[in-house]
């Protein structure tokens, strides 16, 4: 088993019966979503909230039941990768340009749980890139605003024309290197307008589950 199924499959552990889970997007939730949809099979009650199309047409072929946002009460548990975690346990996200709605989620959930393998663990959030998801409108204008704090900033592409997110925004990739404060990072960026969001969840994490050099899995919480 490859690291990210086990530590997926690990995050299942953490569901109980009748919960509502809001369900992550990314390679490493993939097993997490599989395997619920075993479970969901064998009798386990949940309401799964999709963080993006993607994660939705998963769930959905893997027969979990799932819901809009707004017609649930709470959200129990959200269960998501991340592209960096560091020691504090706080994240970079949206490589996969669902962060968002992963934030969304993710803020909402009353215990948030990230799924994580040995290669995403850094000292200091910032060799991946940033992802900043921007209003199409003005976006020259904001991109010269985040380069401003600092960083470096490309628009991301796919198939040679910008790429849009599930909710028809653009992402800016930000190379901002080592960033000393992902809180104060977290908040200048989200100040300029056309920002909607940003990759950084900070002091968000729970629990991070990963692995260590001997593929045995590592509950980190924070303390
Ligand atoms: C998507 C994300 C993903 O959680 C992150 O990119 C990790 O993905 P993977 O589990 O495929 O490595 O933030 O927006």
């Amino acid at each position: 088993m490859n690291e990210k199924q086990i530590i997926g499959e690990k995050a299942v552990d953490f569901v109980e019966d009748n919960m509502v889970v809001g369900l992550g997007t990314g390679s490493t939730v993939f097993y997490t979503i599989r395997k619920l949809g075993q479970l969901v099979k064998q009798g386990l009650h949940i309401t799964g909230i999709p963080t993006s199309i993607q994660t939705e047409e998963l769930a959905t072929k893997f027969g979990i039941p799932i819901s809009k946002f707004e017609d649930v009460e709470q959200i129990d548990i959200a269960i998501d990768g991340a592209d960096e975690v560091s020691s504090e346990l706080d994240l970079l996200k949206g490589g996969g340009g669902a962060l968002l709605r992963e934030k969304i989620v993710a803020r909402e959930a009353k215990t948030f749980i990230v799924v994580a393998d040995s290669s995403k663990l850094v000292q200091k959030l910032g060799s991946f890139l940033l992802p900043v998801e921007v209003i199409p409108f003005g976006v020259g204008v904001t991109k010269k605003n985040i380069y401003r704090l600092g960083g470096n900033v490309n628009l991301r592409e796919s198939k040679g024309k910008p790429f849009k997110t599930d909710n028809g925004n653009y992402i800016l990739d930000c190379s901002f290197s080592d960033i000393l404060s992902p809180k104060v990072l977290e908040r200048e960026l989200n100040m300029i307008p056309g920002v909607v969001e940003n990759g950084l969840f900070v002091e968000m994490a729970d629990t991070v589950i990963t692995v260590d050099q001997e593929n045995n899995v590592v509950i980190k919480k924070l303390i």
